[in-house]
């Protein structure tokens, strides 16, 4: 049986990963600062993490035997919007640690718990690309630049032994970050991206994709 670690699994994106893993047969390890409802439904591992803890970040991958198949480091937060005043900088740092500091701890700590082959990869989005940038969300664009940064970084090392890393925007998603309005639901999401990792291997290690296998640029 593949096992998978997703964070942040309690809703949105990383909860319908917990459930079509799930419901292929997977092994599914599933962290949330809080589970819920739809998470327990599932009846799979539920494990507490708040990836603003740097402690428990940290140490984390002591309470996973491993080896695991796949890593989905999920968990993101958009809250500031904005840059503009005292409480907006304070949380502009707690959001540099969930969406960037904290995805790049767990897998470094978790490598050696990969099992070789297994892959490692990092919801990014197309607002933490350089080439191919926008106005606003400024906080939120830099700690997904930042992800990149560590993501790429983190390839490089888990390289020697054979786990593939690569960062995945997940398009515009109907969650609460993401709204109503946007363009497709967790569920065409999620499937999207499972494809996708099916196919990827090691030659792909280190790049930046949209869910359909098509680079982003940096
Ligand atoms: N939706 C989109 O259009 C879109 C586009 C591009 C990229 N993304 C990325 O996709 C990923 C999933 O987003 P989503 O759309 O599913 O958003 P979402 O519905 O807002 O879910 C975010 C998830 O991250 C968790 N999270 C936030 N802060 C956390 C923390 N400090 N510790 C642990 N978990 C934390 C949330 O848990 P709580 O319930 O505890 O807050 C929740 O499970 C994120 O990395 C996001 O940046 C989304």
């Amino acid at each position: 049986m593949s096992t998978i670690l997703i964070t942040g699994a309690n809703r949105g994106i990383g909860l319908e990963f917990a459930r079509q893993y799930s419901q292929d047969g997977w092994e599914v390890v599933a962290t949330a600062r809080h589970s819920g409802e739809e998470l327990d439904a599932l009846g799979v591992r539920v494990e507490p993490l708040d990836l603003a803890d740097a402690d428990a970040v940290a140490s984390f991958a002591g309470k996973i035997d491993g080896p695991l198949d796949l890593f989905i480091a999920n968990a993101g937060t958009n809250h500031p919007m904005e840059g503009k005043s005292a409480d907006d900088a304070r949380a502009w740092q707690a959001m540099m640690m969930v969406n960037a500091i904290a995805p790049y701890v767990l897998g470094k700590a978790l490598l050696p718990r990969m099992a070789e082959g297994g892959r490692m990869i990092a919801i990014s989005s197309g607002m933490g690309s350089i080439g191919d940038i926008g106005a606003g969300w400024v906080p939120y664009r830099t700690s997904k630049a930042a992800l990149n940064m560590a993501w790429s970084s983190l390839a490089i090392e888990a390289k020697p032994r054979s786990v593939t890393c690569v960062l995945v925007s997940p398009g515009w998603v109907k969650t609460r970050m993401g709204g109503a309005g946007a363009q497709i639901t967790a569920e065409q999401s999620v499937a999207d991206i499972r494809k996708l990792v099916v196919g990827l291997g090691i030659e792909q290690t280190g790049r930046f994709l949209r869910r359909n296998g098509s680079e982003i640029p940096w």
